[in-house]
């Protein structure tokens, strides 16, 4: 039941381009993707592309002021939510327990319920606040997994380093994919 569904939020974080590799390889599942209006404006001016046109990726597409969507409550079943890029503000909400918006309101939904729940940071430099944040939604079993690629790999463009991040979060989600070379296999 739910076992092959997944959330997908989107916020105004830097790093748009990460939702729209994971909305293109993320094949097998149903993805039901929200995007916060930050994450529109993001997405314009990073990848150069219109919401619409990563709404087209996904099986369903909802409002992020619609707190009422089918998959704002418990009994709405996914295996994994994941928020990719996760700005420190939707994380601080998150961390407090604020469920203002749908993306919210769905990670309090995953950590009530104790499903898997994926976060994808990107700041740099980390306040103290971002991180203590972080330290008690990893207390909470929440997985921090900042969009940071590893350069064993020697990546050589950028789309490398998206491929790195990407492959990292389907992995953790338990979707298989090849985006990347393997260490060592
Ligand atoms: C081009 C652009 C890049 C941004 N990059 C980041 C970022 O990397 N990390 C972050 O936490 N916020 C970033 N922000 C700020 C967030 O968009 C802002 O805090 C917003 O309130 C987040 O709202 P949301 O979480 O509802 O999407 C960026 C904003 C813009 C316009």
């Amino acid at each position: 039941m739910g076992g092959d569904r997944v959330v997908i939020g989107v916020t105004g974080g830097s790093g748009s381009v990460l939702a729209v590799r994971l909305l293109e390889r993320l094949n097998g599942v149903e993805k039901h993707l929200v995007m916060s209006e930050n994450a529109k404006i993001v997405l314009k001016e990073e990848v150069g592309i219109e919401a619409a046109e990563l709404e087209a990726q996904a099986d369903q597409n909802y409002l992020d002021s619609d707190l009422s969507a089918r998959i704002s409550s418990g009994s709405f079943i996914f295996s994994a939510m994941v928020v990719i890029p996760c700005s420190m503000s939707t994380l601080a909400k998150i961390s407090a327990g604020i469920s203002d918006t749908l993306i919210t309101r769905c990670a309090a939904v995953a950590l009530k319920e104790r499903r898997k729940l994926i976060l994808v940071p990107r700041e740099m430099p980390l306040s103290t606040i971002a991180l203590e944040n972080m330290h008690r939604l990893s207390l909470n079993g929440v997985i921090i997994a900042p969009a940071m690629p590893g350069y064993y790999t020697r990546p050589k463009t950028a789309d490398d380093m998206v491929n790195f991040v990407v492959s990292r979060v389907m992995d953790l989600m338990g979707v298989e994919n090849n985006l990347i070379k393997r260490w060592k296999q």
